[in-house]
This record gives C-alpha cells, structure tokens and sequence, in this order.
C-alpha cells in the first residue's frame, strides 16, 4: 500500500468512503453493480488499512462500520433484532489458513470441525416466526434495518409459512433467496422478447423479483431459497452446533443445501472448495466462493465478531469464471473523449450463468500483447461482475495455420480515400497523443462522440437525469434539440417540439423537464465528473470539488495549483488545463451556469465532525509561498476545517503570509490568534 501522511489519508479515506457507499447503494439497493466484487473488494481492504493506521479517522458512518446499505423507501423497514453481519472474504488457501491458525489460537488450541457451505449468489434475508407461523420476512438491508418484504417472500414455495409444533415460541432464520440459472435464463428471454432491459446476472434478477411492490411479480419468478443460520431462538434450548443447528432446522421444513459438509481438518476444507471450483458450473444455481464456519456455537459465541464480520466465519471466493468462444470481429467504438475503443464481437457464449456476446478489449498494445486475432477461440472471463474480458487466444491458435494477420488499430481505420486511419463514425483523421496507448479522434463535434457525452453527463454516478437513457441521447441528438450538454437545461424552452417527437406524450415530456430541473442541484463533485474531461473520474473530481469548492475556482486554476494538490499527476492536470482553455468548453460551462446548475460545493465536509480541523475557523491573509490560496483553503476542508475571506469574532485563527493585509490588524483586535505558513503546513501535514 502507497504510504500516507495525515492530509493524504484523511482525503483518501474520504474518497474511499463515498465510493463505497456508492458502490452499497448500486449493489444493494438498485441492483445495478457499476463495479466488480475484486474492485469492491479491493475499495475495502484499502478503507480498513488506512484506518488500521489512522484509527482517529475512524467515523461511526464509515462503511466499515456498516454492513450495507441504506434501504428503498417503499417498503416498511423493521429493524433486525440481531443485525445480519457481512463476511471476511479469503482469496487463497495462505487466507484460509491463516484464518484457521488465528482462530485455533484465540480458542487456545481447543480443535474444531468446519462447515463448508456453498456461498450463494442471491439476497440475504430473514424470516421470523412467531407461534410456529410466519410473521416477517425481511431483506438484509444496511444490517440492522430492512425492508419488509413478507409478501413477497410468501409466494416462494421453499419458504415455509408454518413449522411443526415443537418450535421455539419466537425465532428467526436467515438464508438466501436466489434464481436458479434456468430460471434466470427463462426470465432474461422473456425480457428480451419484450424489449425489457435484461438482468446483468441472476443475484441482481432474485433481488429485482423479491423487491417488488407487487407480490404477483414475484410469485411469477422462478425464486428457491436455502436457510444457512439461525438467527435467534426465544425460549428454547437449541443444538450446540451449526451442523446440528441445520439438521434441526430441516426437520422443522426449511430447506437446507444438500451440498453443505462438515469436515474436521483444513485440508479436508480445502478439498471442498477445490471440489467445488471445479464442479460450480455443473450447479443448478449461481454460487460465488464457499463459506467456511467454525462448528460449535459455544466457540462462535467466544470468538464474536469484529466490526461487521464474525471473525468464526470466512468466505473462500470461487477464482473468476471462464468460457471459451470464437472472436468474430474487432470492432472500433468512440469513447466520449474521443477514445476509440477496441471491442470484440464473439460468438455469444453462455459463462457462469451469462450471456456474453461483447467483451472489452482495452487498447492495441494489449490485443497485440496478448496476440489475440480476429477469428481465434479466445478464453474469456467474467468476475462476478458485468463487463468479461477477454483473457487470450487458446493455445491451439498460436501454432495454427492461416490465423489472420496480427490486430492492427490503423489498419482497421485505414480509409483508402485519405489514405490514413480515420474515426469510424465522423471519418476525422486519427491522432495519438505521445505517450499514450489510445488513439483518438480529434473531432469533438463527432456525432459518437457527443451521444457519449451527453450519456456520461445523464448518467447516474454525473447528473442522474432519470428518462434521458442511451436511446433518449441519440433522438435529442438527431431530432437537433440538443447539440452539447447544456442544451438539455434550455429542453424546457423547447416543450412544444419535445411534444412533436413521435410517442413522447404530455407525461414523459412532464417528466423529463422535471428530472432535468431537479438535476440542477446535484452535488459539485458530480457535475465535475459530469464534463467529461478527459482522465477526471469520480475520484478526481472529488479531490477537485474539495479544493476548488466552486466551478468558477476550478476554472482559474493553474496548473501548479493542480499538481499541487496529491495524487492529481501532470497528465491529469493538462488534461484538465487542456479542457479549460477549450472555448467550446467555456461556453459550455457558462451556459449550465446561466441555466441556473448548482456549481458550488456544498459546505464540503460540514458533516466530518471527527476530522482533526473540524470547527475551526480560518483565514488567511497575504501570500502563502507554498501553495495558492485556494489550494491551502481546500486542504483545511479536507481536514474539517472552514476557511472564510473576512475576519469575524468567529475565526478561530489567522494564517498570516507574506505582506499581510488589514485583516491582521483586524484579528489582533479581537485577539485571534496568528500562525504563518510554516505552522500552518504543518497543521497540514504538509511541512
Ligand atoms: S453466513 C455471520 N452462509 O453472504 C455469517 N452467508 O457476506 C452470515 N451468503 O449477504 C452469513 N451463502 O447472504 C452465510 N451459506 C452461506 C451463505 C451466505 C450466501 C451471503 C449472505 C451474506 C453474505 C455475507
């Protein structure tokens, strides 16, 4: 891990977080991952060792804390009782180990058996009974609230809505709700033949079917479920085992995973998962790695949880999935930067439960790297996630005769015309910068390019303008109501010709104003993210929006004020330098300004009550050495701190630089107290 001081932290950690709750909200409350689990993952592990290290940085919000996300609205939420916790995941048989030595340690020694569960790739949920009937079923949600969702659950056959009469008095069981891969399969065609957006995977189809208002919806869908735990039992002595736990509960009617063993070594647990890693694709369902959990209830309960993982459990993720397929073509796409991206067009092929017909490919050199070719059978891999890659040829191609000629970026825009590469959509001639992998096209009113842009700028991590999709772009684009991204803001001028559009009737039109109109106040790290410049993504556009604190600052900047802030490079910052001086882009900026887009940041960390500067006051005065103004400002935000233009009996402190102004006579008549640059860097963590 790269090595931060305080600010770096604090600012990383803040970035962190936002994405992780991001990513929580898409995963779980949408359904709609924009990452992969390892990138997810990866966003975790990153959080938990920089507050393992920076353990006063730690907010009772952080995701750490919190065991997912934040229910929807439209069911009832009950709070969980017992919160249903999250797992630890390992990666290798050195975690599992390593796992199994620690617990074998905190239990000083004392041996005991594992079970081995597959770990399915479906909702988490909890069902409690009351008087041997079912009374509630629940979605996990953020842990300790979820949505009520009992009718839906109530059509699921598997569920059991009364148990035999030797039941615990109250008791609640916890298992996971999945669509089994033919019944997802069956679900996705029926879509398709309906013109419906199809599911990316069958996780996302179980919990689109379970969260629905209408329960017919659900009963209509294929949905299984298997309970994996008891979560309480009023009353009643119960087993002292997992495994006896999960015999007890079958003979109660829940339905239980045939597959589930109890072993007594570690090797025996490896073996399992290695068994299964080989047999996954031969399941009826989707399963995502094997949930190993330590057998005696008496040790669980002494071993307990940390944060919100029981440390007497561990998830032992499954390696990514892979399929084989013909690579039809290469096809070129231009990106909204004017990127122009190699795609592969394959042979649809069916890879853990997916149908995959596209799959990235990133740039030219790695195509040649890999030497895949047009024609070749081709590995490819999906990693629990929406977008495959494409992993390389098999190995019988590399010795086959009459493969086809070695990918070539240049010769497939080769136009005999100009006789050089051209944009496959607006025929510009291509361009690469020096030192870049990606060839561009250079014309920014390319049509492709454009619809990109105006995409990026409506999606849901920018602007969020719900009813604008892909095929909404295209026809603003075409019909000329729109020609760059502002436009969308001068929409509501133009009611009467969105109206003539074939089949956008009084309703639609209503409602596209009205989401246009509320996307005015999103956040400014968002609007950043949605201009679209070239290498600022949500994470830059965060570190932007923090130190900049308006549209109009980040417009002034200099590039030293860019490079100055950590973790934006030279090639960021051109690329940014590069757009700002762009007039297209300037009147571009100045036209969402005049349609009354929110460009400043909202008191940027008003609510990091924990940061080391929080409630203080601060201004500056005179010139500081090190850094602009602005970006000094923007540090003491980062930190929690406030920084103001005018002294008041408010300010906490006065940063005096070189050649002061009135301002230092004004604090020393109130007293407040002078620090120069140097105490200022090093309450920065800057010295
Ligand atoms: S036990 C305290 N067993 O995995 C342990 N979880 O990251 C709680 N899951 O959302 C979970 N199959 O829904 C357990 N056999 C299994 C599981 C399983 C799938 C899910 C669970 C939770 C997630 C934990």
């Amino acid at each position: 891990m790269m090595h931060f001081d305080l600010l770096q932290a604090c600012e990383r950690i803040e970035i962190l977080r936002t994405q992780i709750n991001r990513n929580n909200y898409l995963y779980y409350a949408l359904d709609q991952p924009e990452v992969t689990d390892a990138e997810y993952d990866a966003q975790m592990l990153e959080l938990k060792a920089l507050e393992e290290q920076f353990p006063h940085l730690i907010t009772s919000d952080s995701p750490t804390q919190r065991v997912g996300a934040s229910p929807l609205e439209a069911f009832g939420v009950v709070a969980h009782p017992r919160p249903l916790l999250s797992l630890a995941n390992a990666f290798s048989d050195a975690d599992l180990e390593s796992w199994y030595n620690r617990s074998l340690k905190l239990l000083g020694g004392r041996a005991f058996e594992i079970v081995c569960e597959h770990k399915m790739d479906g909702l988490a949920i909890a069902l409690t009974y009351k008087d041997g009937r079912l009374v509630r079923g629940a979605t996990r949600g953020d842990g300790y609230n979820g949505e009520d969702i009992t009718q839906n659950l109530r059509t699921i056959r598997s569920i059991p809505l009364s148990v035999a009469g030797n039941a615990p008095a109250r008791f609640e069981v916890r298992g996971e709700v999945y669509l089994p891969k033919a019944g997802f399969e069956k679900l996705n065609r029926e879509r398709a033949e309906q013109r419906m957006p199809l599911f990316a995977n069958p996780r996302n189809a179980a919990a689109g079917s379970v969260r629905q208002l209408d329960p017919r919806v659900t009963a209509g869908r294929a949905l299984d479920v298997y309970i994996y735990a008891l979560g309480y039992a009023d009353g009643e002595l119960m087993p002292a085992t997992h495994w006896e736990t999960m015999q007890y509960l079958k003979s109660l009617g829940f339905r239980i995973n045939p597959n589930n063993r109890r072993v007594a070594t570690i090797n025996e647990a490896e073996d399992y998962y290695r068994q299964w890693t080989d047999a996954r694709s031969s399941l009826p369902y989707e399963a995502d790695g094997i949930v190993m959990k330590i057998d005696p209830v008496a040790y669980q309960e002494e071993l307990g949880d940390v944060g919100r993982e029981p440390r007497w459990a561990i998830a032992y993720k499954f390696p990514a999935v892979q399929g084989r397929t013909q690579l039809n073509e290469i096809i070129v796409s231009v990106g909204r930067t004017g990127t122009l991206n190699p795609v592969a067009v394959l042979q649809p092929v069916v890879v853990g439960g997916v149908t995959i017909s596209r799959a990235a490919l990133h740039n030219e050199n790695d195509i040649r790297r890999k030497d895949i070719r047009e024609g070749d059978m081709v590995f490819i891999q999906r990693a629990g996630d929406v977008i495959p890659e494409i992993v390389g040829p098999t190995p019988e191609m590399l010795s086959r005769a009459g493969r086809s000629a070695p990918f070539s970026l240049c010769d497939k825009l080769y136009d005999a015309a100009s006789m050089a590469p051209v944009c496959p959509v607006c025929s510009a001639p291509v361009f690469k910068p020096q030192e870049e992998v990606m060839y561009y096209c250079p014309n920014a009113s390319c049509s492709a390019q454009v619809e990109e842009r105006l995409q990026h700028f409506v999606s849901r991590g920018a602007m969020d303008i719900r009813g604008i999709g892909g095929q909404m772009a295209a026809l603003l684009l075409r019909e000329g109501l729109v020609q760059d991204i502002a436009d969308i803001y001068m929409l509501d001028g133009r009611r009467e010709e969105l109206l003539a559009i074939e089949r956008l009737g009084e309703k639609s039109v209503d409602n596209l104003l009205l989401a246009i109109d509320k996307s005015k106040s999103r956040p400014l790290p968002r609007l950043i993210n949605a201009l679209g410049i070239r290498h600022v993504g949500e994470e830059t556009a965060e570190l932007l929006a923090a130190h900049f604190n308006s549209l109009d600052a980040l417009s002034a900047a200099t590039e030293t004020d860019l490079t100055g802030i950590p973790s934006i490079g030279g090639k960021i910052a051109s690329s940014i330098m590069a757009f700002l001086r762009n007039e297209d882009n300037r009147r571009i900026i100045a036209k969402l300004k005049a349609a009354g887009v929110g460009t400043l940041a909202e008191s940027a960390t008003a609510s990091a009550t924990d940061l080391p500067l929080a409630g203080y006051e601060f201004v500056i005065t005179g010139k500081i050495e090190h850094f602009s103004r602005e970006t000094a400002e923007g540090y003491i935000r980062a930190l929690g701190g406030s920084a103001k233009s005018d002294v008041t009996k408010k300010t906490n402190c006065l940063v005096v630089g070189l050649d002061p102004g009135s301002k230092l006579a004004k604090a020393r008549a109130l007293g407040i107290k002078e620090i120069n640059e140097t105490e200022l860097l090093h309450m920065l963590g800057q010295a």
